[in-house]
């Protein structure tokens, strides 16, 4: 690449017009008839959203709700725990998967991490388990499926139900299994830079469960299955008619768009491979869907601050790992309980990736990777 063209790269983290501008009449069609037909919230788009998306996943039912947060609270109501149970949650994730253990009247134990692929360590989780464990909670962070042979065998010794939260891994595989296929129920969150992402917020539950999926259309919905027949409280957690419309053009790209995360995930690997950073580590056996592309370094800050000097955005995920966190201040966690994540919240830094990136802008990364650590 010449000095030219490196000057005048810039690459965002994420790219939403790219994406919008290759799908733009479609997207317009389908938001044209959803208001033709006044199907604003629920309706017709929701329920044949709600089918393709049980078809992607193969799972029995899929209930669209209004965010990944709210998919999380209705799946872990549903299960109708006694206030004050415990759910094992990894210490590296969203809040969202913390705070919905809590608004279900549960208490989050947060469970370190596995040093190299950054899931659920499920040695640590025994340490964790009380009489009051009811759950466990694995993230499927970045894109990459937790180990869910070993999370089921470990669910099964501790009589624990199992919820994955999928938000960021539509799609991901381990060893044969889909997200979904042995828990009680997955979560996914539409957020717009999400794998697949509607142009709002946006999410939806998957569980081959009858009366889980019945429950839970039950909660999203005031506690109504039909109108006005409320036979329990709940929420107004419903998915809007627009963003389902939306969800299924942009379902019909997932898997190219995939290919095309991981086709750029192997782009970094050979370009990074040299400088001897921690990559992340992935086997033949899974099916990562590269949500992100996380690597760590030592001076994150610095060399991140360079690298946006060069025009790269990156991201930190998650700057401040979940125990240590303001909102969790009552629990009075100490780094030596988690030194997994401890450390690594000053070492994690997210690569520029989406599926619109190109070749040239990854090698620009990379290059600018390579000077902002040798100057
Ligand atoms: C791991 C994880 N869980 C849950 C959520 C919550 O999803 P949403 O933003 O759709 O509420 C997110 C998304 O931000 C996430 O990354």
């Amino acid at each position: 690449m010449n000095q030219a063209t490196a000057a005048s790269l810039r690459v965002p983290f994420v790219d939403l017009h790219a994406q919008h501008l290759s799908i733009q009449d479609e997207i317009r069609e389908a938001i044209d008839a959803v208001l033709a037909d006044s199907a604003f919230i629920g309706g017709h788009y929701v329920s044949r959203f709600e089918e393709q998306f049980a078809a992607f996943t193969g799972a029995r039912h899929v209930m669209g709700v209004s965010s990944g947060t709210d998919a999380l609270i209705l799946s872990l109501m549903s299960l109708e725990f006694k206030r004050g149970f415990e759910a094992i949650v990894p210490a590296n994730s969203f809040i969202a998967t913390s705070e919905a253990v809590t608004h279900a009247g549960g208490t989050p134990l947060f469970c370190d991490v596995d040093p190299d692929n950054y899931l659920l360590d499920l040695d640590y989780a025994a340490q964790l388990v009380t009489s009051r464990t009811r759950v466990i909670l694995p993230v499927h962070l970045y894109g990459q499926m937790a180990d869910m042979h070993q999370v089921r065998l470990f669910a099964d010794k501790y009589d624990l139900v199992v919820i994955e939260d999928a938000a960021q891994a539509h799609g991901a595989r381990y060893q044969g299994i889909g997200v979904g296929e042995l828990s009680a129920a997955a979560t996914y969150s539409f957020f717009p830079a999400k794998n697949l992402g509607a142009y709002g917020d946006g999410g939806a539950i998957s569980t081959n469960d009858d009366a889980l999926a019945e429950k839970i259309r039950r909660l999203r919905n005031h506690g109504a299955i039909q109108k006005y027949n409320h036979e329990v409280e709940g929420f107004n957690s419903r998915m809007d008619g627009i963003q389902a419309a939306i969800l299924s053009v942009k379902l019909g790209y997932l898997a190219t768009w995939t290919r095309q995360r991981q086709a750029a995930a192997a782009t970094y690997h050979q370009s990074l491979e040299k400088m001897d950073l921690p990559l992340p580590h992935t086997t033949e056996l899974e099916r990562h869907v590269y949500h992100l592309y996380v690597i760590r370094i030592n001076n994150r800050d610095t060399v991140r601050r360079k690298l946006s000097e060069a025009g790269i955005s990156t991201g930190i995920h998650y700057p401040v790992a979940l125990p240590f966190l303001e909102a969790y201040r009552r629990q009075g966690n100490q780094p030596e309980a988690f030194p997994v994540v401890y450390r690594q919240m000053t070492e994690l830094l997210s690569l520029p990736l989406y599926p619109e990136i190109q070749r040239d802008q990854i090698e620009y990364v990379a290059a600018s990777l390579a000077k902002a650590l040798n100057p």
